[in-house]
């Protein structure tokens, strides 16, 4: 989590400035408390995981000054839609303040890390399957192939459409692929990294399809082409894996990463978060915004009361986890993402194992072709005993 953490640079380039949230709110609100937050964070890392007491004071006073934060929020703009959407963030931070917190408490948390553990140091691994598990991955997925292009014929191209989560298949390539990852070492490096002891636990057989429009450049909007969908994920504890089941070049949608540019936006720690939650704000039935906004898109300009509240936010509280769609033509920003960008070339076995949360990435943006993949996630590893005792519990539904 140490991207978390506030690097204080002496760089004073202001990044919004490259996006199209650049309209609206030029102001900065709440310098000195979003600095004390900062310090608050730096802290917590510091500290011994058997000091609790000065955890929970380092967490009340976090609370204390995020609180300040949101009344100013509260306050930039009297409008009700206005009031629920910070209303909706301000849950929605705490919540993920929470989560920091448990993870910081958990008894196996510690700040001993293995310092050569690429998912610290770069947030990304690459590396190759042994050929044998290859080929026995490829002739089990064979049989949905067709299923998925019968889909793209009709031109039905969702992830539904194209991708296959469950059933004894997918169990019998998440055998095979933690087979490989126990000898080759992943699965050792994840659990380092998690500091609890894990496997891949899930897994999908996705295509993608030059027929998908959910990525389109939209020249309208004078935004990058070249950075369109990179973006960190929300989840802030989330490592993943990518393998490719077939050849991917730089035209058939290669997974892309972009390392260093998360530390170079100079986030505040409030901003970091916000930005992970802003595209969740009214996306749920269960949100006052729901029927107010109607999202129809992935992309904020495209319901604009919507983009009007994003664009509220004090210049110094604004970030976008998806930022790649709202990158502007010709800007230092869309510099950095170019020359910073490394293209996952190569042909199937080729995997990459990533902490999603940490480091820039996009994938699947196919110019000309198809591309297969395997998308895996990791969990805690469960040993047989917890797991027949899971099994029972959901037969008599207890
Ligand atoms: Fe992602």
């Amino acid at each position: 989590m140490n991207f978390l953490k506030k690097i204080e640079t002496s760089n004073n380039y202001n990044f919004i400035n490259d996006t199209l949230f650049a309209q609206g709110n030029e102001h900065k609100i709440c310098e000195n408390e979003l600095k004390k937050i900062d310090e608050i964070i730096n802290q917590v890392f510091l500290i011994k995981k058997n000091q609790k007491k000065e955890l929970n004071s380092l967490f009340s006073n976090l609370e204390y000054y995020s609180n300040i934060v949101f009344e100013n929020l509260f306050n930039v703009n009297k409008d009700q839609y206005f009031q629920f959407f910070i209303e909706e963030i301000k849950k929605k931070y705490f919540s993920t303040v929470n989560e920091i917190k448990l993870k910081i408490y958990s008894k196996n948390f510690s700040q001993s890390y293995d310092e050569n553990n690429a998912l610290f140091t770069k947030g990304y691994h690459f590396g190759e399957l042994k050929k044998e598990a290859v080929d026995s991955i490829i002739k089990i997925s064979k049989k949905y192939l067709n299923t998925f292009s019968e889909n793209i014929k009709k031109n039905k191209t969702n992830r539904n459409d194209l991708s296959i989560n469950t059933g004894s298949d997918i169990r019998k390539i998440i055998k095979i692929i933690n087979f490989q990852f126990d000898k080759n070492g992943i699965n050792n490096c994840v659990s380092d990294y998690m500091q609890k002891t894990s496997e891949v636990v899930g897994c999908s057989l996705e295509m993608s399809t030059e027929n998908s429009t959910w990525w389109r450049w939209n020249d309208g909007k004078n935004v990058s082409k070249y950075t369109l969908y990179a973006h960190v994920d929300e989840d802030l504890f989330c490592p993943k894996s990518i393998c490719y089941l077939s050849d991917v070049g730089k035209l058939n949608g290669p997974t892309s990463f972009y390392p260093n540019i998360i530390k170079n936006l100079d986030l505040n720690f409030m901003q970091n978060i916000i930005g992970r939650i802003i595209n969740s704000i009214g996306s749920s039935k269960k949100s006052k915004l729901f029927n107010i906004y109607e999202k129809k898109s992935n992309r904020a300009y495209e319901t604009e009361l919507f983009f009007k509240h994003i664009n509220n936010l004090p210049k110094n509280l604004k970030f976008d986890s998806h930022i790649g769609w709202y990158i502007k033509n010709n800007t230092a920003l869309e510099k950095k993402f170019i020359d910073n960008e490394i293209v996952m070339e190569g042909g199937p076995g080729k995997f990459v194992v990533f902490d999603g949360s940490k480091v820039f990435h996009r994938g699947g943006c196919i110019d000309e072709g198809q591309r297969l993949v395997l998308q895996l996630t990791f969990g805690e590893k469960i040993n047989f005993f917890k797991k027949s005792l899971r099994k029972i519990l959901k037969i008599f539904k207890i």
